[in-house]
């Protein structure tokens, strides 16, 4: 065997070998089960001592590219076999304890089996055209440049990126709440936050108050829980608070979630004399606040409202923001603003969760913020929504007359209630074949069979063409659904 030595190198004889063998053996010039000289022969060849090529063959079979047998001899080890895929089971055979898996409550939100050629889909959060890729890739790079591995750390395990929290301080500054950032915690999304929060405050059986409509996988969230969900109507003022006192002598609910600005689904903002009534209301009946401001930042026209946390005095309120509906949902960065003890509560939990959120993602998004891209991004949104948010409105006067458009001043959705027999459950089929997709107003409330004659339309994610032909598509699916109605 001829293996070129460099006898005056800085490498050692036994490195020269071990590499040049293991570059053959991968390359495949020595196939498996080739055998091998013996470390003698090999030495001798080579002129080297015994030990060395011992040593090559050592650091080989350590790492299982040659085989030793006793007594035959030294050979090429097989490649570890790459095994045919089989499917681990058909369903009927999964250990018992898969099978008493429960079914999950979320319901199917996957995309259409009707594939239409050119669906236009008022569905999802913002639109993805609108991502502001090419400068957020920018920010990745700056952020490498300036921390490099630090950025890629886990980090303390605190309550997030000091940083980012200073900065939510800031941004939260202009919704009238005055924070610190000891009070901020950096969460996964809002999604967690929201999950989080419950999972410290409640036990299964509690029961929690919320918007009805309000949005589904909260709703899921909380089946998932356990928990028991009373329903409070909501109007174009958002959530009914008059109501409010008898349900929570009557239910003793733990805790109530509301979407003040630019509900989902509804659109709804809750007046400013109801968030203040909610707030006292919470306080004499000892009931957490739950406030989540999905968009409060994509206003189209009038003042922003004070949020209930900058009217809590006490820690009756726990915050929850996001960066997904005026950045991107892909983030996964949200954020909590809670005082007391129940912001240590949920600090515990989000550690054993997931330990962190992106220690990447959080320097990022910081970044963004801070350069002041976030603020134009944002500018650029809100023009583009607010026209397509007309658009959606008019477009829904020409085409659909009688349906009835919830007003809203933000936000993604457009909420419409439609008279007649047509239920929205099962006019979603017949949008499919006409091309255009929307959520059915079932989703939203905690009692499925409410809702019936409504849907909810994000305008945020189509442009105004776009948004003309879907609803123009939709009165066609209207129509359909009033042709093939049983007995019609
Ligand atoms: C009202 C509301 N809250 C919270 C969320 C969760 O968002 P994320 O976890 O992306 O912050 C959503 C997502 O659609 C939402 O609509």
């Amino acid at each position: 065997m001829r293996i070129p030595l460099d006898r005056d190198g800085d490498e050692p004889l036994f490195r020269q070998i071990e590499r040049w063998l293991r570059d053959d053996i991968v390359t495949g010039g020595l196939p498996p089960s080739t055998r091998l000289p013996s470390s003698r022969a090999l030495a001798d060849d080579l002129g080297v001592s015994r030990i060395t090529v011992a040593n090559a063959y050592a650091e080989l079979d350590r790492d299982g590219l040659i085989t030793s047998r006793e007594g035959s001899g030294t050979f090429v080890a097989a490649p570890v076999a790459v095994l045919p895929h089989v499917p681990v089971s058909d369903g009927q055979s999964w250990p018992l304890w898969q099978r008493e898996i429960r079914g999950s409550a979320v319901e199917d939100i996957a995309p259409s089996r009707h594939p239409h050629p050119d669906l236009i889909a008022f569905t999802g959060v913002g639109d993805p055209r609108m991502f502001p890729v090419n400068e957020f890739g920018r920010t990745i790079k700056e952020v490498l440049a300036r921390d490099g591995t630090g950025a890629l750390e886990y980090g303390a395990f605190d309550h997030g990126y000091g940083p980012l929290r200073e900065t939510v301080v800031q941004l939260l500054a202009s919704q009238g709440i005055h924070t610190d950032a000891r009070q901020v915690m950096i969460t996964s999304g809002s999604q967690q936050a929201i999950a989080l929060t419950c999972q410290a405050l409640l036990k299964p059986g509690d029961t929690v108050l919320v918007e009805q409509p309000t949005y589904n996988l909260a709703l899921d969230l909380f089946r998932e829980m356990g928990l028991a969900i009373v329903g409070v109507p909501v109007d174009e003022h958002g959530m009914r608070v008059e109501l409010v006192e008898d349900l929570l002598q009557q239910h003793h609910p733990r805790l109530i979630y509301t979407i003040p600005n630019f509900q989902n689904p509804t659109g709804a903002s809750l007046s400013t004399a109801r968030r203040r009534r909610l707030l006292s209301l919470a306080a004499r009946y000892n009931v957490a606040i739950l406030e989540d401001d999905f968009v409060g930042d994509l206003r189209y026209e009038g003042r922003a409202l004070p949020a209930i946390k900058a009217l809590d005095h006490v820690g009756q309120v726990i915050y929850v923001g996001t960066f997904s509906k005026l950045l991107m949902p892909g983030l996964r960065v949200g954020f909590l603003v809670a005082d007391g003890p129940i912001l240590e509560g949920v600090g515990v939990l989000k550690q054993v969760h997931d330990l962190t959120t992106s220690p990447l993602m959080q320097r990022v998004i910081d970044r963004y913020v801070t350069v002041g891209r976030y603020q134009t991004h944002l500018r650029r949104t809100t023009r583009a929504y607010r026209a397509r948010r007309d658009a959606m409105h008019n477009a829904v006067r020409e085409f659909l007359p009688s349906a009835t458009v919830a007003p809203s001043h933000g936000g993604l959705f457009t909420w419409l209630h439609l008279p007649g027999p047509v239920s929205t459950k099962t006019l979603v089929s017949h949008a499919l074949d006409e091309g255009v997709d929307f959520a059915p107003g079932h989703r939203f409330f905690a009692n499925p069979t409410d809702g019936e004659h409504f849907l909810r339309l994000n305008f945020a994610t189509r442009t105004p063409d776009e948004i003309l032909q879907g609803i123009q598509r939709l009165g066609l699916a209207v129509d359909r659904a009033l042709e093939q109605r049983p007995g019609s």
